[in-house]
């Protein structure tokens, strides 16, 4: 009896030793496989050697990029992974090299689901182009630090991403992606170098965000629905906007997207609806715009249906993008113009179902302004600037 009771035993003992086995979560670790935290090492295939051992991993996995700095190329992590649940944990920073020329984008994450990017600092290093930009000399494309594309289940939490030479974030094609506590940083006067730009995707929530650059800080790109954004902290740069859109015809439209808490300091727009004066299939409908801060912005509430750089391609034309259902509510401080609040709309499509609830934005110690074209909805509350809808 006792001697079947302890082979009883020592069976449960390794049927569960495996399971935890086959369930650990597998750490692979760049320094392993050849990375060096120099700064000046290529580290790019030791990276993705790294990536390709945890997505072939059976179960949960983690890549790990430890303290100090890593030189890395362009890279795409491609999936689908056998493994469903991949974390990278970044303690250090990932440094671009700096080989010139570079087009598109730096990091990619294309056909991944389930995975979570956590901590860590990405430096684009942009200053030499930005300063080839300013010359108004020939210059190379630049790149977006970090694309998510075609994928699902994503995670990007506690990352700073700084200095891009294009875009930091491109959440492109996904479908449940949260961004959580980033930090993105480039200079005020650094062009292009937008936040975060979300495209075609549903349900990306992005929540505890500082973002100061020299574009939007955050872009809000056609076939966007369901968007959540709480808790941004904007400015320097240009605001967050939906937008621009309606440049091509056969455009995807819009759709519920929510921007609640968000402090603008100092932005060229807060909250802005834009999209080209010229015919379009587009639409937004949906938006809730509520509880924000604005310090110094130059055009606190906008929408601006006639975009057309240089004048090319649509002059005298209307925009095709029909805007309705935009709520703002509770948003107050202070204008840097005079027109604090802006709807500019299409004359062959009116904006519908505006609602102005508790505005109230200032202009030093003059009076704020509205102004309204081809603008339809309805107010309540207090609102000043008196409305012009
Ligand atoms: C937008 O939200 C409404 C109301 O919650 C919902 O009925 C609709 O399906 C949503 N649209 C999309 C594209 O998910």
């Amino acid at each position: 009896m006792a001697e079947l009771n302890s082979s009883i035993i020592l069976l449960l003992v390794v049927l569960i030793s495996t399971h935890l086995l086959s369930s650990a979560n597998e750490v692979y670790n760049i320094a392993e496989y050849g990375a060096k935290s120099d700064g000046r090492t290529d580290s790019t295939k030791p990276l993705l050697g790294a990536w390709q051992a945890a997505c072939g991993s059976p179960g949960p996995s983690t890549v790990h990029v430890p303290a100090g700095s890593f030189l890395v190329r362009q890279v795409t992590f491609n999936g689908p992974c056998k493994s469903s649940k991949i974390v990278i944990r970044i303690d250090g920073t990932l440094v671009v090299a700096s080989d010139l020329g570079r087009v598109g984008e730096w990091i990619v994450f294309d056909h991944v689901e389930g995975v979570s990017v956590f901590g860590g600092t990405i430096d684009g290093r942009g200053a030499s182009l930005w300063a080839c930009k300013a010359t108004g000399r020939r210059c190379p494309g630049g790149a977006t630090s970090l694309t998510f594309r075609n994928s699902k289940r994503i995670m990007i939490s506690g990352l700073t991403s700084m200095n891009s030479e294009l875009y930091h974030v491109v959440i492109n094609d996904c479908e449940g992606v949260t961004v959580q506590g980033v930090r993105i940083m480039a200079p005020g006067n650094s062009p292009n170098t937008d936040g975060i730009h979300v495209q075609m995707s549903s349900y990306v929530t992005i929540t505890g965000a500082v973002i100061r650059t020299g574009d939007d800080c955050i872009s809000i790109g056609p076939g966007t629905t369901n968007l959540w954004i709480e808790q941004v902290n904007c400015g320097p740069g240009h605001g967050i906007s939906i937008g621009s859109l309606g440049k091509g015809y056969d455009e995807e439209g819009v759709e519920n997207v929510t921007v609640n808490t968000a402090v603008f300091t100092g932005t060229e727009n807060g909250l802005r609806i834009k999209t080209w004066g010229r015919p379009s299939e587009g639409f937004v409908k949906g938006v809730v715009f509520e509880h924000a801060v604005m310090q110094n912005v130059r055009n606190p509430i906008i929408i601006d249906q006639n975009y057309c750089p240089d004048n090319k391609g649509c002059p005298d034309q209307n925009s095709g993008v029909k805007i309705s259902q935009v709520r703002y509510n509770d948003i107050h401080g202070s204008s840097a113009s005079q027109v604090a609040v802006n709807f500019d709309c299409s004359a062959s499509n009116p904006c519908t179902g505006i609602g102005l609830q508790d505005i109230k934005l200032t202009y030093g110690n003059r009076p704020a302004e509205s102004s309204c074209k081809h603008a339809d909805g309805t107010t309540s509350g207090f609102v000043v600037p008196p409305s012009c809808i």
